[in-house]
């Protein structure tokens, strides 16, 4: 057992991949769990496994390969469709796919502007120095999911969805069955509630959509669509959460050189966010993974039954894919990276995802352009076995 190397493994850098991904094409690693589970790198790899019909997404596979033990139990109960194969999952991603075009997400630009307007007036009222973690991307990213479901932060609904999101994980190295599991009933207690408030009073919302066009007619049970609307709301807020954090330190780091580049020139910003989605690839081992047959990956033959977790930080670092892979670079050339994922269960939210992150850093660069780090870097911690990629503060000032 010794020689198996455990796995999520650290970074040396945040914002690269772990130096160990260079060894590793496909390999069985050890989950903090005591199963193993094979990775694979490589970009052609990972995308082509991530399109395989051979690999399932269902949590319920006995070696699923979950990085804690409260997520697999909670995902078996819940059964989100984000652990779901086609033809089930198909049904819930469709109901969804409408409320999350390019045009949908442009939409909510202004109220995702408004937002983070807010956040950035409260920073200045507060005065440095303040961790940009909590007091802009946690808040940032909550508010923007609860706009999107139709709930705005003066609504009494907000303090009950933010608070019981605040108090759950239900996924990564920090969680464990029993607190995954109340943190998720709570969840579910408040959308609950908030679907029966919105059946009395239907709104032009999504989720007013979600109900009347899927609810009301029979096409979706009620705890599903609350699986639904939860996995959305938490898959959105963990990950763009740790993308601000880390984009933001990423840019502050080595003497501003990325974030003096935005700031001389704003038109930058929409690939500066790609780059950043591939450099940091937050959600390095989000796609877990089951063979339902033997895979050959190169020399190497999964056999059936096995947990594969395709390493999405590992695809974004090959360097024969892009050149100098841990530099990150605004003027790369584009080479379509798979921070979101790929094959039937990429991204849903991945073109608000973009507008927040335009949003949120356009927006600080503009309005605090003296932003400095109020630490060194190596001083910081990082939780490299959450959901996604995240440091535990961003200390700022200006
Ligand atoms: C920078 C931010 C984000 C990153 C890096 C990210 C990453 C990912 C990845 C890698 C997957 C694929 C998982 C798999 O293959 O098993 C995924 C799926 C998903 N994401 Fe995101 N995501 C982000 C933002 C969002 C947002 C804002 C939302 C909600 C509005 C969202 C909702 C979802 C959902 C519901 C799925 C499941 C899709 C399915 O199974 O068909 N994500 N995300």
């Amino acid at each position: 057992m010794s020689d198996t190397r455990a796995f999520p493994v650290p970074r040396a850098c945040p914002f690269s991949a772990p130096r160990e991904y260079a060894d590793i094409h496909v390999e069985q690693v050890l989950l903090p769990t005591g199963r193993r589970a094979w990775v694979v790198t490589g970009y052609e790899d990972v995308r082509a496994l991530l399109a395989d019909r051979r690999l399932s997404a269902d949590v319920r596979h006995a070696n699923f390969p979950a990085l804690a033990e409260g997520e697999q139990e909670v995902g078996a109960r819940t059964r989100p469709f984000i652990r779901m194969d086609p033809p089930e999952h198909t049904s819930y991603r469709r109901m969804l796919l409408p409320e999350m075009t390019v045009r949908k997400a442009r939409a909510m630009r202004r109220a995702v502007q408004r937002v983070v307007d807010e956040r950035v007036d409260e920073l200045l009222r507060h005065g440095p120095p303040v961790d940009l973690l909590t007091q802009f991307a946690h808040a940032v990213s909550s508010t923007v999911m609860c706009e999107m479901i139709g709930v705005r932060r003066s609504d009494p609904w907000f303090r009950r969805i933010t608070g019981a999101l605040g108090s759950q994980q239900i996924g990564g190295g920090r969680s464990d069955a029993r607190t995954a599991t109340e943190g998720l009933d709570a969840l579910f207690d408040v959308f609950d509630g908030l679907v029966a408030e919105r059946e009395r009073h239907l709104g032009e919302d999504l989720l007013s959509r979600l109900i009347a066009d899927h609810l009301h007619t029979g096409l979706v049970r009620r705890d599903d669509l609350l699986a639904t609307v939860a996995i959305t709301v938490v898959a959105g807020r963990e990950t763009t959460t740790s993308m601000i954090g880390l984009s933001v330190l990423a840019l502050l780091d080595d003497d501003r050189r990325l974030w003096k580049q935005l700031d001389a020139d704003p038109t930058l910003l929409p690939a500066a966010v790609e780059e950043l989605l591939r450099a940091l690839s937050v959600g390095d081992s989000i796609a877990l993974r089951v063979a339902t047959e033997d895979i050959r990956v190169g020399t190497v033959v999964i056999p059936a039954g096995d947990g594969v977790i395709p390493l999405l930080a590992g695809a974004n670092h090959d360097p024969g894919v892009f050149v100098d892979p841990s530099v990150v670079d605004f003027t790369r050339e584009r080479r379509s990276h798979v921070a979101f994922g790929y094959g039937v269960h990429q991204c849903v939210g991945q073109n608000l995802a973009r507008v927040e992150l335009q949003v949120a850093l356009g927006t600080l660069v503009d309005r605090v352009p003296s932003l400095e780090l109020d630490a060194e870097i190596t001083d910081l911690s990082f939780r490299h076995d959450a959901i996604a990629y995240c440091p535990d503060r961003v200390p700022v000032r200006w």
